[in-house]
């Protein structure tokens, strides 16, 4: 069952997307070569705390940290720690965050200093499949409209979209129905209704679909070692254009 939320619902969850694109600023102003995964979850911690926000994802199925931080050939779910970032890196920060009850839930690929072309064509077309699937989230239009979105914008640029993680529906819990996933048909699920609340966020590798989950059996980087990015929006949907929660 999908939930609608009421306006007042709708306002309580951009307080709780403003954190989360609040606790973005701060990893995107402070991110730099020689700083560590782990001083992004400790940044995001400090300011969680700072405004009574609680991380979604500590805990959430035993997940050890505040945040993921994903490099290079992670796709999500990389724990942070010790690691270095280096010049050239591209890295994956999925924050979400509870406010009030409410949670907001978004994901954004950063450059690390100046990176390859690849990389760089590889995060534009990825913001691009997010910006093209968000404009899909409307009232009257079908769920599988998102993923069709998404696939035929990445295709179209010569990467993959992975199939083994999907977006959500998302209010007093992170992870509610329905599934989005970033491929499909178009015209197909169910009809998208005014108060909607959606997370949606394309993962994209620059080569195979093809994922692995490694020891740690939280990170899934591609089978192939080739670079991904993943961006991710908490919206509602709306007649005629979505609303992003996730903003400033
Ligand atoms: N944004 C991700 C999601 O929507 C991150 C959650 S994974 C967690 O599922 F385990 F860290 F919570
Ligand atoms: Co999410």
């Amino acid at each position: 069952m999908i939930i609608l939320k009421s306006e007042s619902e709708i306002a309580a969850m951009r307080k709780a997307g403003r954190v989360v694109a609040q606790a973005h600023e701060i990893v995107r102003e402070r991110l730099r070569p020689g700083i560590t995964t782990a001083d992004i979850d400790r940044w995001v911690a400090e300011f969680f705390q700072r405004v009574g926000a609680v991380s979604a994802f500590k805990g959430y199925h035993g997940y050890p940290a505040h945040v993921c931080t994903s490099v290079n050939d992670e796709v999500v779910h990389g724990i942070p720690g010790p690691r270095v970032l280096e010049e050239g890196d591209i890295i994956a920060v999925d924050i979400g965050a509870f406010v009030d009850g409410f949670c907001g839930d978004s994901a954004w690929t950063y450059p690390v200093g100046q990176v390859s072309e690849l990389a760089q064509k590889l995060l534009r077309v990825t913001e691009e499949s997010l910006m093209k699937a968000i404009e899909q989230a409307v009232a009257g239009n079908r769920l599988s409209d998102i993923g069709h979105a998404v696939q035929s914008h990445v295709e179209a640029a010569g990467f993959s979209v992975v199939k083994s993680f999907v977006g959500h529906g998302i209010g007093r819990s992170m992870h509610e129905a329905p599934q989005i996933p970033n491929f499909g048909r178009p015209g197909r699920g169910p009809k998208l209704k005014e108060g909607m609340t959606l997370a949606i966020e394309p993962m994209v590798n620059a080569g195979g679909d093809d994922v692995r989950i490694l020891e740690d059996n939280w990170t899934a980087v591609t089978a192939d070692g080739s670079l991904s990015a993943h961006f991710e929006h908490t919206v509602a949907v709306r007649e005629g254009q979505a609303e992003i929660l996730t903003v400033v």
